[in-house]
Protein backbone atom coordinates (compact mmCIF):
# COMPACT_ATOMS: atom_id res chain seq x y z
CA UNK A 1 0.00 0.00 0.00
CA UNK A 2 1.66 3.04 -1.29
CA UNK A 3 -1.22 5.83 -0.35
CA UNK A 4 -0.08 8.36 1.97
CA UNK A 5 -3.67 8.16 4.13
CA UNK A 6 -5.26 4.74 4.91
CA UNK A 7 -8.69 4.43 5.43
CA UNK A 8 -10.57 2.37 8.31
CA UNK A 9 -14.14 2.32 7.97
CA UNK A 10 -15.81 0.86 10.58
CA UNK A 11 -19.49 -0.04 10.14
CA UNK A 12 -21.68 -1.11 13.28
CA UNK A 13 -24.59 -2.57 11.12
CA UNK A 14 -27.25 -2.56 13.78
CA UNK A 15 -25.46 -3.01 16.56
CA UNK A 16 -24.26 -0.75 19.54
CA UNK A 17 -25.22 0.61 22.60
CA UNK A 18 -25.29 3.96 24.55
CA UNK A 19 -23.96 2.00 27.50
CA UNK A 20 -20.89 0.29 26.06
CA UNK A 21 -19.24 3.66 24.30
CA UNK A 22 -16.88 3.55 26.96
CA UNK A 23 -15.03 0.94 25.56
CA UNK A 24 -13.89 3.79 22.78
CA UNK A 25 -11.52 5.34 25.16
CA UNK A 26 -8.81 2.25 24.46
CA UNK A 27 -9.29 3.25 20.73
CA UNK A 28 -8.64 7.02 21.74
CA UNK A 29 -5.74 6.60 23.04
CA UNK A 30 -4.45 3.91 20.79
CA UNK A 31 -5.42 6.67 17.53
CA UNK A 32 -3.31 9.73 19.57
CA UNK A 33 -0.15 7.46 20.16
CA UNK A 34 0.16 5.67 16.13
CA UNK A 35 1.24 6.86 13.24
CA UNK A 36 -0.48 10.12 13.83
CA UNK A 37 -1.33 11.48 10.24
CA UNK A 38 -1.14 8.19 8.42
CA UNK A 39 -4.26 6.88 8.30
CA UNK A 40 -8.27 7.84 9.37
CA UNK A 41 -10.41 6.42 11.35
CA UNK A 42 -14.28 6.81 10.89
CA UNK A 43 -16.77 5.15 12.40
CA UNK A 44 -20.51 4.57 11.28
CA UNK A 45 -22.88 3.71 14.07
CA UNK A 46 -26.48 3.21 14.11
CA UNK A 47 -28.28 6.73 13.95
CA UNK A 48 -28.93 6.68 17.82
CA UNK A 49 -25.13 6.61 18.39
CA UNK A 50 -24.06 9.25 16.12
CA UNK A 51 -24.45 12.36 18.49
CA UNK A 52 -22.88 10.81 21.45
CA UNK A 53 -19.78 9.38 19.74
CA UNK A 54 -19.46 12.48 17.69
CA UNK A 55 -19.18 14.15 21.58
CA UNK A 56 -16.66 11.44 22.32
CA UNK A 57 -14.25 12.11 19.50
CA UNK A 58 -14.72 15.54 19.66
CA UNK A 59 -10.85 16.06 20.50
CA UNK A 60 -9.55 13.68 18.33
CA UNK A 61 -9.16 12.80 14.46
CA UNK A 62 -12.09 10.06 14.09
CA UNK A 63 -14.90 11.24 12.35
CA UNK A 64 -17.93 9.84 12.36
CA UNK A 65 -20.65 8.32 9.64
CA UNK A 66 -24.14 6.98 9.15
CA UNK A 67 -25.45 4.09 7.68
CA UNK A 68 -27.79 5.74 5.22
CA UNK A 69 -30.58 8.05 4.99
CA UNK A 70 -33.45 9.67 2.93
CA UNK A 71 -33.24 10.77 -0.46
CA UNK A 72 -35.00 13.87 0.15
CA UNK A 73 -32.73 17.09 1.67
CA UNK A 74 -35.87 18.78 2.73
CA UNK A 75 -37.86 18.17 5.82
CA UNK A 76 -41.13 15.98 5.89
CA UNK A 77 -43.47 13.33 6.90
CA UNK A 78 -41.41 10.37 6.53
CA UNK A 79 -41.90 8.17 9.72
CA UNK A 80 -38.79 6.58 10.66
CA UNK A 81 -36.50 8.33 8.50
CA UNK A 82 -33.43 11.02 8.70
CA UNK A 83 -32.04 13.11 5.69
CA UNK A 84 -28.64 14.33 4.62
CA UNK A 85 -28.94 17.48 6.67
CA UNK A 86 -29.87 15.51 10.08
CA UNK A 87 -26.86 13.38 9.72
CA UNK A 88 -25.11 16.53 9.33
CA UNK A 89 -26.67 18.23 12.51
CA UNK A 90 -25.59 14.93 14.65
CA UNK A 91 -21.98 15.83 13.79
CA UNK A 92 -21.46 13.26 10.89
CA UNK A 93 -19.18 14.02 8.11
CA UNK A 94 -19.24 10.50 6.29
CA UNK A 95 -22.25 8.57 5.27
CA UNK A 96 -22.24 4.73 3.54
CA UNK A 97 -24.84 4.60 1.03
CA UNK A 98 -25.33 1.58 -1.68
CA UNK A 99 -24.37 -1.47 1.15
CA UNK A 100 -25.71 -4.20 -0.37
CA UNK A 101 -27.59 -4.96 2.83
CA UNK A 102 -29.88 -1.93 2.18
CA UNK A 103 -30.16 -3.30 -1.56
CA UNK A 104 -31.29 -6.38 -0.09
CA UNK A 105 -34.21 -4.63 1.04
CA UNK A 106 -34.89 -2.98 -2.08
CA UNK A 107 -32.88 -0.21 -2.50
CA UNK A 108 -32.42 0.38 -6.16
CA UNK A 109 -29.64 2.61 -7.92
CA UNK A 110 -31.73 5.06 -8.98
CA UNK A 111 -32.69 5.69 -5.42
CA UNK A 112 -29.41 5.85 -4.22
CA UNK A 113 -28.11 7.90 -6.54
CA UNK A 114 -30.27 10.37 -4.91
CA UNK A 115 -29.48 10.13 -1.92
CA UNK A 116 -25.70 10.52 -3.20
CA UNK A 117 -26.98 14.06 -4.51
CA UNK A 118 -28.37 14.41 -1.28
CA UNK A 119 -25.44 14.11 0.67
CA UNK A 120 -22.75 15.93 -1.27
CA UNK A 121 -25.25 18.78 -1.56
CA UNK A 122 -25.44 18.85 2.51
CA UNK A 123 -21.49 18.22 2.88
CA UNK A 124 -20.84 14.96 3.56
CA UNK A 125 -18.60 12.67 2.10
CA UNK A 126 -20.01 9.50 0.57
CA UNK A 127 -18.88 5.69 1.08
CA UNK A 128 -20.61 4.86 -2.08
CA UNK A 129 -20.77 0.59 -2.06
CA UNK A 130 -20.95 -1.29 -4.79
CA UNK A 131 -20.10 -5.13 -5.69
CA UNK A 132 -21.25 -8.66 -7.24
CA UNK A 133 -23.30 -11.24 -5.79
CA UNK A 134 -21.84 -14.73 -5.79
CA UNK A 135 -24.01 -15.63 -8.72
CA UNK A 136 -23.24 -12.70 -10.75
CA UNK A 137 -18.96 -13.72 -9.91
CA UNK A 138 -19.70 -17.37 -11.09
CA UNK A 139 -20.99 -15.63 -14.46
CA UNK A 140 -18.02 -13.71 -14.68
CA UNK A 141 -20.05 -10.39 -14.12
CA UNK A 142 -18.52 -8.94 -11.89
CA UNK A 143 -17.36 -6.08 -14.25
CA UNK A 144 -20.47 -5.57 -15.71
CA UNK A 145 -22.43 -4.98 -12.52
CA UNK A 146 -19.85 -2.48 -10.87
CA UNK A 147 -19.96 -0.59 -13.83
CA UNK A 148 -23.74 -0.92 -14.14
CA UNK A 149 -23.93 0.35 -10.52
CA UNK A 150 -21.27 2.97 -10.45
CA UNK A 151 -22.72 4.40 -13.76
CA UNK A 152 -26.32 4.58 -12.23
CA UNK A 153 -25.95 5.31 -8.69
CA UNK A 154 -23.41 8.36 -9.59
CA UNK A 155 -25.39 9.13 -12.41
CA UNK A 156 -24.49 13.20 -13.42
CA UNK A 157 -21.82 13.24 -10.24
CA UNK A 158 -19.40 15.55 -11.91
CA UNK A 159 -17.20 16.09 -8.76
CA UNK A 160 -16.45 12.81 -6.93
CA UNK A 161 -13.68 14.93 -5.01
CA UNK A 162 -16.34 13.70 -1.75
CA UNK A 163 -16.84 10.04 -2.81
CA UNK A 164 -14.87 7.05 -1.39
CA UNK A 165 -15.46 3.89 -3.51
CA UNK A 166 -16.04 0.45 -1.17
CA UNK A 167 -15.72 -2.90 -3.24
CA UNK A 168 -17.66 -5.41 -1.18
CA UNK A 169 -18.52 -8.42 -2.77
CA UNK A 170 -21.68 -9.30 -1.60
CA UNK A 171 -20.54 -12.50 -0.67
CA UNK A 172 -17.43 -11.93 1.25
CA UNK A 173 -19.83 -10.10 3.77
CA UNK A 174 -20.00 -11.86 7.27
CA UNK A 175 -18.64 -14.94 5.14
CA UNK A 176 -15.19 -15.15 6.22
CA UNK A 177 -13.80 -15.45 2.76
CA UNK A 178 -12.64 -12.90 0.85
CA UNK A 179 -11.30 -12.86 -2.68
CA UNK A 180 -7.98 -13.78 -3.99
CA UNK A 181 -5.40 -10.55 -3.84
CA UNK A 182 -4.90 -10.54 -7.41
CA UNK A 183 -8.32 -11.07 -8.01
CA UNK A 184 -8.44 -7.30 -5.76
CA UNK A 185 -6.15 -5.65 -7.39
CA UNK A 186 -7.57 -6.05 -10.52
CA UNK A 187 -10.59 -4.76 -9.51
CA UNK A 188 -9.65 -1.83 -7.83
CA UNK A 189 -7.80 -1.53 -10.89
CA UNK A 190 -10.67 -1.29 -12.86
CA UNK A 191 -12.39 0.83 -10.34
CA UNK A 192 -9.90 3.55 -10.61
CA UNK A 193 -9.67 3.28 -14.45
CA UNK A 194 -13.31 4.35 -14.51
CA UNK A 195 -13.07 7.03 -12.39
CA UNK A 196 -10.54 8.78 -12.10
CA UNK A 197 -8.63 10.03 -8.56
CA UNK A 198 -10.68 8.18 -6.44
CA UNK A 199 -10.51 5.99 -3.07
CA UNK A 200 -11.11 2.64 -3.56
CA UNK A 201 -11.75 0.58 0.04
CA UNK A 202 -12.22 -3.07 0.07
CA UNK A 203 -14.70 -4.44 2.25
CA UNK A 204 -15.95 -7.79 2.87
CA UNK A 205 -14.76 -10.09 6.02
CA UNK A 206 -11.86 -7.64 6.78
CA UNK A 207 -10.51 -9.17 9.90
CA UNK A 208 -7.00 -9.06 12.39
CA UNK A 209 -6.12 -12.26 10.78
CA UNK A 210 -6.46 -11.85 6.87
CA UNK A 211 -5.63 -8.01 7.21
CA UNK A 212 -2.10 -9.11 6.67
CA UNK A 213 -2.48 -10.56 3.10
CA UNK A 214 -4.98 -7.73 2.37
CA UNK A 215 -2.34 -4.86 3.12
CA UNK A 216 -0.23 -5.88 0.17
CA UNK A 217 -2.91 -5.42 -1.79
CA UNK A 218 -1.16 -1.89 -3.52
CA UNK A 219 -3.78 -0.23 -5.07
CA UNK A 220 -6.00 -0.46 -1.69
CA UNK A 221 -6.60 2.93 -0.23
CA UNK A 222 -8.31 1.03 3.10
CA UNK A 223 -11.01 -1.04 4.35
CA UNK A 224 -14.63 -1.18 5.10
CA UNK A 225 -14.77 -3.24 8.31
CA UNK A 226 -18.25 -4.62 9.68
CA UNK A 227 -18.43 -7.34 12.25
CA UNK A 228 -14.62 -6.90 13.38
CA UNK A 229 -15.33 -2.77 13.72
CA UNK A 230 -17.48 -3.70 17.06
CA UNK A 231 -14.53 -4.62 19.01
CA UNK A 232 -12.41 -2.08 20.27
CA UNK A 233 -9.48 -4.91 20.03
CA UNK A 234 -9.98 -6.18 16.87
CA UNK A 235 -10.17 -2.67 15.45
CA UNK A 236 -6.88 -1.96 17.05
CA UNK A 237 -5.17 -4.60 16.13
CA UNK A 238 -6.32 -4.43 12.14
CA UNK A 239 -4.63 -1.15 12.40
CA UNK A 240 -1.82 -2.25 13.76
CA UNK A 241 -1.24 -5.06 11.40
CA UNK A 242 -1.67 -3.02 8.74
CA UNK A 243 1.83 -1.00 8.85
CA UNK A 244 3.36 -4.42 10.74
P1 LIG B 1 -18.13 -7.60 7.51
O1 LIG B 1 -19.05 -6.43 6.92
O2 LIG B 1 -16.76 -7.01 7.74
O3 LIG B 1 -18.81 -8.04 8.75
O4 LIG B 1 -18.06 -8.67 6.45
C1 LIG B 1 -18.58 -5.48 6.02
C2 LIG B 1 -19.70 -4.57 5.61
O5 LIG B 1 -20.83 -5.04 5.46
O6 LIG B 1 -19.48 -3.35 5.43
Amino acid sequence: MTNKYIYFIGNWKMFGKYKTLKSLKKVITFVKKFKKNKFRLIYCPPSTLIHPMSEIFKKTSIDIGGQNCHHSQNYGAYTGQINSKMLKDAGAKYVILGHSENRLLGEKDELINLKVKSCIKSGLKVIFCIGETFKQKKKKNTKKVINNQIKKGLKKIKNKRNILIAYEPVWAIGSGITPKETELFDIIKYIKNRLKNVKVLYGGSVNPKNIQNLRRIENVDGFLIGGASQDSKNLIDIIKKTYN
